[in-house]
């Protein structure tokens, strides 16, 4: 059996941290030891660096997994407009020394990091269809799973979001059809939703696995979503396997299991979700 365990983080808004959850998270973190933690966006609540420096600093702490990352709309400068402008993303890049969008392989898993943001844009998200088509040029039929990792999310819980969802998503779900992605996991809005995208995009051939992560630190969290993070369970043996669970805070700073989903792909590559569990209290 192959499995890959990823640990998705979304936007920890370092500047707005509450006290005592970042040590729960460096706890389960060492716990559950995934192979590579995936960042998306919103890393700093204003991009300065004293809030860059402080995500280094709980990064470094993790331990042995990987991290790749990345960016939010906050992590571009809003009040120093110099910087906006003509260095946007210097915060970010000192970090993490990666490029804004990249493929990681890992085995047969292979991570398509995306860059939703603009300097010209304070909230939304979009990508050019010129932008997108480039980064799908490179053929990774090799892998055997492919996500795609990227800031805005597809799909969202509450309609109050649908402003919040990526401006050209229609355009963007028939790409990832197209070129077979198998899962598409974000942030933004802090609130964790995970769903088939057939519930949203009914009109696109294959079901593709949507996944919004809450925010992992920040004590910007909104009612009824906790700080949370989703473990993602990759098993690409002959039927590839996918088992997400989400991980809440509770009242102790403890991070526990708090929803299940495994999800399996059939033959024409579509997913299905096998069964769903919510952990009770
Ligand atoms: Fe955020
Ligand atoms: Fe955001």
């Amino acid at each position: 059996m192959s499995l890959l365990r990823v640990a998705h983080l979304s936007d920890p808004h370092f500047g707005t941290i509450r006290m005592g959850v970042g040590e729960g998270l460096l706890n389960i973190l060492r716990e559950v030891q995934p192979a590579l933690i995936l960042l998306t966006g919103d890393i700093t609540q204003r991009a300065r660096v004293d809030q860059f420096k402080a995500a280094k600093y709980f990064i470094d702490q993790i331990g042995s997994a990987a991290v790749i990352a990345v960016p939010g709309n906050h992590d571009i400068s809003l009040g120093n407009i110099y910087e906006r402008i003509f260095h946007p993303y210097k915060g970010y890049e000192n970090i993490f020394k990666q490029k804004l969008d990249q493929n990681i392989v890992l085995k047969d898993l292979c991570i398509t990091c995306l860059n939703s943001t603009s300097r010209w844009r304070h909230i939304q998200g979009d990508f050019q269809h010129s932008y997108l088509e480039k980064q799908f040029q490179e053929n990774y039929s090799h892998c055997k799973v492919r996500i795609v990792a990227f800031h805005h999310p597809m799909d969202c819980a509450k309609h109050i979001d649908d402003k919040n969802l990526l401006k050209g998503r229609n355009d963007a779900i028939a790409l990832f059809d197209r070129h077979n992605v198998d899962m598409v996991v974000g942030g933004h809005i802090h609130d964790p939703y995970v769903n088939l995208s057939s519930a949203r995009y009914p009109h696109i051939q294959r079901k593709i696995i949507l996944s919004v992560a809450g925010t992992c630190l920040s004590s910007r969290t909104r009612s009824g979503a906790p700080n949370s993070f989703n473990l993602i369970d990759i098993n690409t043996d002959l039927v590839p396997k996918i088992t997400l669970t989400r991980f809440d805070m509770d009242s102790t700073f403890h991070f526990m299991q708090k929803e299940i989903y495994n999800f399996s792909r059939d033959s024409t590559l579509s997913w299905n979700c096998d069964s769903s569990l919510i952990v009770p209290d």
